[in-house]
């Protein structure tokens, strides 16, 4: 891992994307990091906008997602919807064979519900030593990230610097509302996961999300049984 100083004016170039809508944001970024663009993408609404725009436009930005092993079976349907719509490519990182092996024959297939130390190890094994891989000879990451999301990421800014991965973050929807989104994906149909009309509304793995009732904190189904702060160790900074 590394902490080197940004490589760019991270100012200037928020400026220059914050002036524009999300199809404009993405295709300057995309100009000016040629070839340097991932999207991560969890199939969640906030990420299927992203991956509309990228397709629809056709621009040069890698998406990629990671199998956990864990998700959804609406999640995988929607990972081949979302191919066969748009008829293009995303890659799968799944978790290091070995690594994998280890944690499910030492701690078995639950051991996220025993402490938060058992869940922050298999969020590493499963996720973040995936992203890792993932991110490799990126130069920008973007993200769905939505300051409305959570308190820690309301800190979260449209361009950030990645000092652990040592990349330009870019979350063209920080600034967004939840009825953003949600108009976004009506005015284009863009295809996003059925599990959204049964109360779920963030989702991740799915022995570690919940359906949430009306009027709920929207991250409340998310490790729902743990009080600490509720990140995976994806997004370092918050
Ligand atoms: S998490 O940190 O709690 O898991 P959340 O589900 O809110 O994150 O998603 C925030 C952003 O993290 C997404 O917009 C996406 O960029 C990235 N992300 C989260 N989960 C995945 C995944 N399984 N694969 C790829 N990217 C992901
Ligand atoms: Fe493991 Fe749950 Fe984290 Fe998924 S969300 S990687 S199942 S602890």
């Amino acid at each position: 891992m590394t902490t080197q100083e940004p490589t760019h004016d991270l100012s200037a170039i928020a400026a220059a994307v914050g002036a524009q809508d999300l199809s404009g944001a993405l295709h300057w970024m995309a100009e000016h990091f040629p070839g340097g663009l991932a999207f991560s993408t969890s199939l969640g609404q906030e990420d299927q906008v992203i991956t509309d725009a990228i397709f629809r436009n056709k621009l040069d930005v890698r998406i990629f997602t990671l199998d956990t092993g864990r998700l959804f079976a609406e999640t995988y349907e929607l990972i081949d919807a979302t191919r066969q719509r748009y008829d293009a490519r995303i890659d799968v990182f799944t978790p290091d064979a070995a690594l994998l092996q280890k944690l499910t024959t030492e701690k078995g297939f639950h051991s996220f519900y025993e402490s938060v130390e058992n869940r922050k190890e298999c969020c590493h094994v499963r996720k973040v030593e995936p992203l890792t891989r993932a991110l490799h000879g990126a130069q920008v990451w973007v993200t769905g990230l939505r300051a409305e999301q959570s308190a820690n990421r309301q800190a979260m800014r449209i361009v950030e610097w990645d000092a652990g991965y040592g990349l330009i973050k870019f979350n063209p929807l920080i600034a967004w509302s939840y009825a953003d989104v949600l108009e976004y994906i009506r005015a284009h149909d863009v295809p996003d996961n059925p599990l959204h009309r049964r109360g779920f509304v963030s989702i991740g793995c799915a022995p570690c999300t919940r359906a949430i009732e009306p009027g709920e904190d929207p991250r409340a189904g998310r490790w729902w049984w743990e009080t600490s702060k509720k990140e995976c160790g994806l997004h370092r900074s918050s």
